[in-house]
């Protein structure tokens, strides 16, 4: 679905929401071979129009094209910045170029920073403290300070008079879907991996704020019928489910799944995490495999999106000049930085040639991030069938599902 789509959301609320096909790398970073939406919102009353965030930069053209739809620039009254990453923010530049008497609002934060990050000067700002409420055109908009979902400057906005709420990256997701909003049981299923990637890989560092954002939110007793993000599909009809998928996603609680990511140059490794696929399988949990060899590597994102759900992880890799093999290596970086304290349990299994280093510094790695590793594996060159028999048993004693539920998939496959 490429280009732009503007659209009706409840009474005179808009979505302007820009499909990027183009971003391979999201941040720079996380791989989205899926894409990604930006979702503006424009809000029409009678004494002008307020607009809710932007595109990226790089679709400025296409977002003026979008908003002449809607209205002549010139009746832009106030533009809301919710949050001042360029994701969102980045037209604000060109929208105030084309309408200096615009009135930015946003948090005491969000000025310095949309100038700084933009390198221009805004000519009228207002802060807005947590709880102010703003009448224009007979419309009320009440700001709620949302801090680190995702930055410290993140507001949401609430509309009673048509009970949205409109949240920025919150309740957000990656992914292109192929409607505006969650009225397609397929294409909401499809779509809720891509919610917990983004959540993950963008908001996962700051998952400590999500159930105490959420919580001030319900005690503020809001009519909340619509919650509208700046990424991904509107909620109408389950509102309330994405709410609490990121809740529930945010404290990391396991759902009956194994998740093993192995790097192994010639094999070795490799032999010994297939025993562990194995043994998990048949003790009837989910099991997700995530390999680093000479004919593939995972990808980093997916890999995070297993590891928040998981109950298990099982991580494989060899020495390697005296340390950690390369790609295990980075990945417990990666992990342990955006993921840290998940309290997640981990079964470590390692080769050697003449000295065994890797397990043990995979163990401290893990556990100065406040990862648990109940035990370690690890043997000379290939693994024995002695070896294989203690992998077996270690995991079947911690993996306890009674159920059978044989399901194994590996991320070459996707
Ligand atoms: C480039 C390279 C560096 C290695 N460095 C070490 C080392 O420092 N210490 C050691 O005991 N073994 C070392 N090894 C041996 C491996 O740990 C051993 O062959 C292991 O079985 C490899 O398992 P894999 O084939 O599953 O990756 C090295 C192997 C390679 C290929
Ligand atoms: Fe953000
Ligand atoms: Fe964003």
């Amino acid at each position: 679905m490429a280009g732009y789509i503007v659209r009706r959301i409840t009474g005179n609320l808009y979505i302007l929401r820009m499909n990027d096909q183009r971003t391979e790398f999201f941040e720079g970073t996380w791989h989205i071979p899926e894409g990604i939406t930006y979702n503006a919102y424009l809000l029409k009353t009678s004494e002008g129009a307020v607009l809710f965030d932007g595109w990226k930069k790089n679709y400025g053209r296409e977002f003026l094209e979008a908003l002449g739809q809607l209205v002549d620039i010139g009746e832009i009254k106030y533009l809301v910045t919710h949050h001042a990453e360029p994701d969102h923010s980045g037209t604000t530049p060109l929208i105030l170029r084309e309408n200096p008497e615009i009135t930015v609002l946003g948090h005491p934060m969000a000025k310095t920073l949309l100038e700084k990050l933009h390198g221009f000067k805004i000519g009228k700002f207002k802060p807005v403290r947590n709880g102010e409420e703003l009448v224009v055109g007979g419309e009320k908009l009440l700001f709620i300070h949302a801090p680190m979902l995702h930055w410290p400057e993140t507001i949401f906005t609430y509309i009673p008079s048509i009970k949205t709420l409109l949240t920025c990256d919150a309740f957000g997701g990656y992914s292109i879907p192929r409607t505006i909003f969650d009225d397609d049981e397929e294409e909401i299923n499809e779509y809720m991996f891509y919610v917990k990637k983004y959540l993950v890989t963008v908001i996962g560092f700051h998952r400590r704020n999500i159930p105490l954002n959420i919580e001030k939110l319900r005690k503020l007793n809001l009519d909340i019928k619509i919650i509208a993000p700046a990424h991904g599909l509107v909620w109408r009809n389950y509102p309330e489910f994405i709410v609490k998928y990121y809740e529930d996603t945010a404290k990391a609680v396991g759902r009956k799944k194994v998740t093993v990511i192995y790097a192994s140059m010639y094999g070795a490794v490799e032999e010994a995490v297939m025993a562990a696929v194995d043994e998990a399988a048949k003790h009837g949990c989910k099991v997700k495999v995530y390999p680093f060899t000479d004919n593939h590597h995972s990808d980093w994102g997916n890999i995070l999106t297993d590891v928040i759900d998981s109950d298990l992880l099982i991580i494989g890799g060899a020495t390697y000049d005296t340390g950690i093999v390369p790609p295990i290596h980075a990945f417990l970086t990666i992990m342990t930085s955006r993921l840290p304290n998940t309290g997640k349990k981990v079964v470590i299994i390692s080769s050697y040639g003449w000295g065994g280093l890797a397990a043990k510094q995979m163990k401290e790695i893990l556990e100065d991030k406040g990862y648990k590793v109940l035990d370690i594996i690890q043997f000379q060159g290939r693994p024995t069938s002695k070896d294989k028999e203690k992998i077996r048993q270690i995991l079947s004693q911690h993996i306890k599902y009674k159920e059978t539920n044989k399901e194994h998939i590996e991320e070459k496959q996707h």
